[in-house]
């Protein structure tokens, strides 16, 4: 049975009487509109706690000016069913003035320099505040033991370590790999937003970043000419490159010749959509 709540103090209740159960607490926050990606992060949550809890919230905060706040798919009903079939336990979807009960720019905000600022962060100013700032009153609210995050949003997920680690914030934070579709399209909710002509076209962000990293994995180290070649394939697809990188796995940052981990990561307009995802690459 998944619970429904729509108040900090809901959840802080149910949390603090598992906590006394000695039952240890896993969270995934969401935006909803889930599809197997993040019930993938809710069975991973369930293997590690015997009590999860999923949140449902569309962050003003992490949405810039003419960004798609607004029509991001908003399918609470649909959620709930999903997380019941998956026996998650508990589903907090606040309003907005639940989390935010004042005016968005008076409130305090958690900035993580640097790595918030490269990759999407250029492209999407002010967005990885947003995604700081409510993932830490979230952790706050829910206080739990684990907190789960897909790798599909690689940098979102380095910089939540850096938070956490920075704030002490007393949380585990559990990282899972991408989940795709067949054709290798990472799933995404902002892949509703694609036509049928674009989501044909889609794959192929999957399929250059896919192609750079068997470069790299063959010992190729002119990093420059792998992200020229991923730019210009992303471009024969009809997409718009923001940034073809390769990148350090642990910190994002440009790598020496023979680094050993690395990651290479893209974000392409197709559309009306920007789709984002990454490769990985261990040699
Ligand atoms: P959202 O885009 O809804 O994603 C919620 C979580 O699901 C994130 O950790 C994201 O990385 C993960 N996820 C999404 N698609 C995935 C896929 N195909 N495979 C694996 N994991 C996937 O990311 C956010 O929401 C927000 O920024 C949030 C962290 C909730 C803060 O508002």
């Amino acid at each position: 049975m998944t619970e429904l709540v729509h108040t900090r103090q809901a959840v802080a209740a149910q949390v603090a009487a598992w906590r006394a159960e000695g039952l240890e607490v896993g969270f995934v926050p969401t935006m909803g509109n889930l599809h197997e990606g993040h019930l993938r992060l809710v069975d991973r949550a369930l293997e590690m706690a015997p009590r999860v809890v999923v949140s449902v919230f569309v962050n003003p905060m992490q949405f810039g000016p003419g960004e798609d706040y607004e029509r991001y798919p908003r399918t609470l009903e649909a959620d709930l069913a999903l997380l019941e079939a998956r026996g998650a336990h508990l589903l907090f979807a606040p309003e907005v003035a639940e989390i935010y009960p004042r005016p968005m720019e008076e409130t305090t905000r958690v900035e993580v320099p640097g790595l918030s600022d490269i990759l999407c962060g250029a492209f999407r100013p002010g967005h990885f505040v947003g995604v700081a700032t409510v993932v830490a009153k979230l952790l706050h609210i829910v206080r739990p033991d684990v907190a789960v995050f897909g790798r599909k949003d690689y940098q979102q997920l380095v910089i939540i370590r850096r938070m956490v680690e920075d704030l002490c914030i007393p949380v585990r934070i559990e990282g899972v790999d991408t989940v795709r579709e067949p054709d290798g399209l990472a799933m995404s909710s902002r892949n509703a937003y694609l036509t049928a002509d674009e989501r044909v076209r889609a794959p192929e962000l999957h399929g250059a970043l896919a192609e750079a990293a068997a470069r790299l994995r063959a010992g190729e180290d002119d990093f420059a000419a792998v992200e020229a070649a991923g730019r210009a394939r992303l471009e024969a697809a009809g997409m718009r490159p923001d940034y073809f990188a390769v990148r350090r796995a642990a910190d994002l940052a440009e790598p020496a010749p023979g680094e050993r981990a690395l990651v290479v990561l893209a974000a392409a307009r197709l559309g009306s959509a920007r789709l984002i995802d990454n490769v990985v690459v261990e040699r």
